[in-house]
């Protein structure tokens, strides 16, 4: 009997386990929340960053008021992204989530990028958005969509999307992301723009361009469409 016992809490735990590695997102707050200090003197424990005595709280380390205002489209793509993650709300610190608020001028482009470490669910709050993602290898499948204000759409973990805005006036979203530090990979700024630059005989053989085509391309200034 008790070796059944033992059996079924092997058993649970395992199930746990296995559950526990399949969770997409940020893994589990142990507690209420966990404010992020960088001065480990105001510090009670470690997970992932210093956490903030919980008695010390403030309403500020929860609150941000970056996206009141649209974010600043004169640039090259026409685009701008203002982040509200755990860089600049620290009590969303081991929570698992973040946001970001993404302005669009008319025909304005959100480049093909990747967020590493979570999946997004787009709300298009104002305008008209052509959005899309690729699928990995082997199929790379473009699964695409036309957005209209309130429409919703989602970004799978890992996998290149973009934003275009095909309406005649601005546009506005808030992209919702499961991680508290999604990151962000920009692939032309990525693979074009990189210090220092990737050699051109990489880029030659995997693009099947020629090395004049490869200098053109490294040599552009790639527009960062983020704020930090
Ligand atoms: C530590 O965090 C505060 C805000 O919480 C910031 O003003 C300061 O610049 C940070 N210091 C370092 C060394 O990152
Ligand atoms: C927007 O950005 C452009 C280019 O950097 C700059 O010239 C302009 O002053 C900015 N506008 C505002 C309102 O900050």
């Amino acid at each position: 009997m008790k070796k059944m016992v033992v059996n079924t809490l092997a058993y649970i735990a395992l199930l746990a386990m296995a559950f526990s590695l399949a969770s997409a997102s940020d893994p589990s707050p142990l507690q209420d929340f966990c404010v992020a200090v960088n001065d480990s003197n105001q510090a009670v424990f470690v997970n992932g960053k210093f956490c903030r005595d919980p008695n010390l709280a403030t309403p500020n380390d929860f609150f941000f008021s970056g996206l009141r205002l649209p974010g600043n489209t004169s640039n090259k793509l026409g685009s701008m992204v203002t982040p509200a993650n755990v860089a600049q709300i620290p009590g969303l610190n081991t929570l698992g989530v973040s946001l970001a608020r993404v302005d669009y001028a008319p025909y304005g482009l959100n480049p093909p990028h990747i967020h590493p470490r979570a999946t997004e669910i787009l709300t298009v709050l104002e305008g008209t958005l052509y959005v899309g993602f690729v699928t990995s290898n082997p199929e790379n499948r473009l699964i695409s969509q036309v957005l209209y204000r309130g429409d919703v759409f989602v970004f799978p973990q890992g996998l290149i999307h973009f934003q275009l805005n095909v309406g005649t006036t601005n546009a506005v979203a808030i992209a919702s992301l499961g991680s508290q530090n999604p990151g962000v990979i920009t692939v032309a700024n990525a693979v074009f723009g990189s210090k220092p630059a990737i050699s051109a005989g990489v880029l030659t053989k995997a693009f099947q361009v020629d090395k004049n085509v490869v200098e053109y391309l490294q040599s552009q200034f790639w527009t960062d469409n983020h704020t930090y």
